[in-house]
């Protein structure tokens, strides 16, 4: 921005002395973020040389000065009907400013100016108040997944893109609002009291409130409450298994001994076969030998004969 020496004086004018004076002063964050919908308390506050009195306070956006009839969201001189910027502070050295359920366009940097009987003074840096989505809102855990032992101990923070300095923010499980508060809910000797779905919220309405994040916590198997629960499907099972068993037992028995039974037979009938089979194979022998060998042959047909005869004998 390019000034001539005349602006540049009126603009020191309007500013009252800037820097070097630190009887003249206003305190606030350079920047402050505040979730949408949420409301925003801006802390501020201000000193002026001894002896003067403060006639006007004003607060207006995106402007350096703030001076005059310059566009502004507080204004002591004027009463301003149904505002959601209210003026926490007053004319002494407090500059407090709260704004009421966040909108998206209130995302500006804002200026706080005094005027007093002897001069006014304008904050030179002004607080950046950003604006950031409702949606932002979550629940993180100090544990991986959502399961906990009995006894033991997790803790949720609830984040947005805003950190939470002067914001308020609430807890519930099921939807029941807790009576812990902050950014930070810690959980510890943990029982089945604590299972159930966590989230948090920036403002007590409870409108920009995070997505759910469940927990469960595992009771402790062998303890008295819960053996009723694992106790009766456990010894079921025992006994179908016992039934099961036993009948599996029963028909391998059986099988065994149908085979056995079987088995002796083949065992018999292929005696009976290899004895058919080796009678084969020695008449064949004896026919080959009876064919090739007809000297030998002569002196064999004897004693068959002898048998044969024995035989019809008999
Ligand atoms: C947060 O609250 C404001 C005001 O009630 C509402 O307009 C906005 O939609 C809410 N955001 C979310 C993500 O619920
Ligand atoms: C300014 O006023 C606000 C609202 O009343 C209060 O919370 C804060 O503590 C005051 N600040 C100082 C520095 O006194
Ligand atoms: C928690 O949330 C899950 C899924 O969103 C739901 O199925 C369950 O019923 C909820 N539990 C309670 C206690 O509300």
């Amino acid at each position: 921005m390019k000034m001539n020496p005349w602006t540049l004086s009126v603009l020191l004018l309007l500013a009252g002395p800037l820097g070097a004076d630190p009887d003249w002063h206003v305190e606030y964050p350079d920047s402050f973020c505040v979730v949408e919908g949420s409301t925003a308390t801006i802390p501020c506050s201000f000193t002026h040389p001894a002896g003067l009195r403060v006639q006007r306070v004003v607060w207006c956006p995106n402007h350096e000065i703030c001076h005059g009839t310059t566009p502004n969201v507080y204004d002591s001189s004027k009463v301003r009907a149904d505002s959601r910027f209210l003026y926490l502070g007053d004319l002494v050295g407090n500059c407090t400013l709260k704004i009421i359920k966040t909108v998206k366009r209130d995302a500006a940097t804002y200026r706080f100016r005094f005027k007093t009987n002897a001069g006014g003074f304008t904050g030179p840096r002004g607080v950046r108040v950003r604006v950031t989505d409702g949606e932002d809102v979550k629940v993180r855990s100090s544990i991986t997944d959502n399961v906990v032992k009995e006894g033991g101990q997790v803790t949720l923070t609830c984040t947005s893109a805003c950190s939470f300095h002067q914001l308020d923010v609430h807890w519930y499980r099921n939807g029941h609002v807790l009576s812990e508060t902050g950014p930070a809910l810690h959980l510890s000797s943990l029982t089945n009291d604590n299972t159930g779905n966590y989230t948090c919220s920036l403002d007590s309405g409870g409108q920009n409130t995070s997505a759910p994040w469940s927990l469960l916590v595992l009771v402790a198997e062998g303890k008295p409450e819960s053996g009723s629960d694992w106790l009766l499907p456990v010894s079921v099972v025992s006994v179908l298994l016992a039934v099961f068993l036993l009948l599996l037992a029963g028909l391998v028995f059986a099988k065994r001994r149908h085979a056995q039974k079987k088995a002796s037979e083949v065992i018999q009938k292929q005696e009976v076969d290899c004895k058919q089979e080796a009678e084969g194979a020695s008449e064949e022998v004896n026919y080959s030998t009876v064919h090739f060998k007809p000297s030998s042959s002569r002196s064999a047909p004897g004693p068959e004969h002898e048998i044969v005869y024995s035989e019809v004998v008999r």
